[in-house]
This record gives structure tokens, C-alpha cells and sequence, in this order.
């Protein structure tokens, strides 16, 4: 049994603690925004953000975030109108959209911690994200749009 809060509410499962993170969301909990990839860590499908940094569900026991804070892609914004969604949006990134919900929330987690990245901190942060359907240089500039959009509603 593990107590969670993802999303800003609590959740009781009844899975062992070395459960992946990644199947209780799909499996128990139907959020099945956050894919499955390689299950290993190696693609980035099924990054969440747990206390606000990016991290791959399929590498996360559920017994190790009892106390955290779990974001998933339903959870990032209450009217899926982020500026990384946006911008997203308006420039077309996703081609089959296998990968994406997972980059966005890997650049919800760069731009909340840099709003205003270089070339190089985008290829860092994102580096880990792969996308068969080679959408990077979309994904980069819905990254520095949004973070545009992000600096402006700050000011
Ligand atoms: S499914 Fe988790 S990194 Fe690939
Ligand atoms: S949009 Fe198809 S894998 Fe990224």
C-alpha cells in the first residue's frame, strides 16, 4: 500500500513499493498521458515531474514518492493552456505524438528553472527525450516560444 498525491490529489494503491511509478499511473490510475517506451530509462516516453523536476517513471519505485509531489501531463496545467502547451500547439511539434507528452513536461521542468535558454541548455535538458519521428528542431523552437510567453507574463 503506498499513499500518492499526483496532480494535487491523494492517492491510495495497493501495489508493492517497487512497483514502476510509470504502471500505476497507466495500469491503476488510467493516466495514460505518460507513455511507455523502453521502460528502462533510456527515451524519456514517460517522464513526470516529481517535486518539480523532470524524472522517468518507469525508473521510479512508488514506495520511494510516498511523500512526493507527482505532476503528470494531466496535471501540468488545470486547462492544458501552459505556455509549453501552447506553444506546442501553434507550432505543430507532435507527429504521431508518441513521445511528446513526455517533452513537454522535460521543458515545463528546463523553463521553470530557465526561462530563457540557449541552444545548448535546451540540447542538455532534452537530450534524453527521443523522438522516432524527428521533431527536435520544432521542439526547440516551441521551447524558446515559450519561454518568451513565460518571461512576458512575468514582467
Ligand atoms: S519508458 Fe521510461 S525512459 Fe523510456
Ligand atoms: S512525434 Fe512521433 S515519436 Fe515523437
Amino acid at each position: 500500500m503506498a499513499k500518492l498525491k499526483i496532480n494535487g490529489k491523494s492517492y491510495f494503491v495497493g501495489n508493492e513499493p517497487d512497483t514502476p511509478l510509470l504502471w500505476v499511473l497507466r495500469e491503476d490510475l488510467k493516466l495514460t498521458g505518460t507513455k511507455f517506451g523502453c521502460g528502462g530509462g533510456y527515451c524519456g516516453a514517460c517522464t513526470v515531474h516529481v517535486n518539480g523536476e523532470a524524472m522517468r517513471s518507469c525508473r521510479i519505485r512508488v514506495g520511494d514518492v510516498e511523500n512526493a509531489i507527482i505532476t503528470t501531463i494531466e496535471g501540468l496545467d488545470p486547462a492544458s493552456n501552459h505556455p509549453v502547451q501552447e506553444a506546442w500547439l501553434e507550432l505543430q511539434v507532435p507527429q504521431c505524438g508518441y513521445c511528446q507528452s513526455g517533452q513537454i513536461m522535460q521543458a515545463a521542468a528546463l523553463l521553470a528553472e530557465n526561462n530563457d535558454p540557449s541552444d545548448e541548455d535546451i540540447e542538455i535538458s532534452m537530450r534524453g527525450n527521443l523522438c522516432r519521428c524527428m521533431t527536435y528542431h520544432r521542439i526547440k523552437n516551441a521551447i524558446k516560444k515559450a519561454g518568451k510567453e513565460i518571461r512576458e507574463r512575468s514582467v
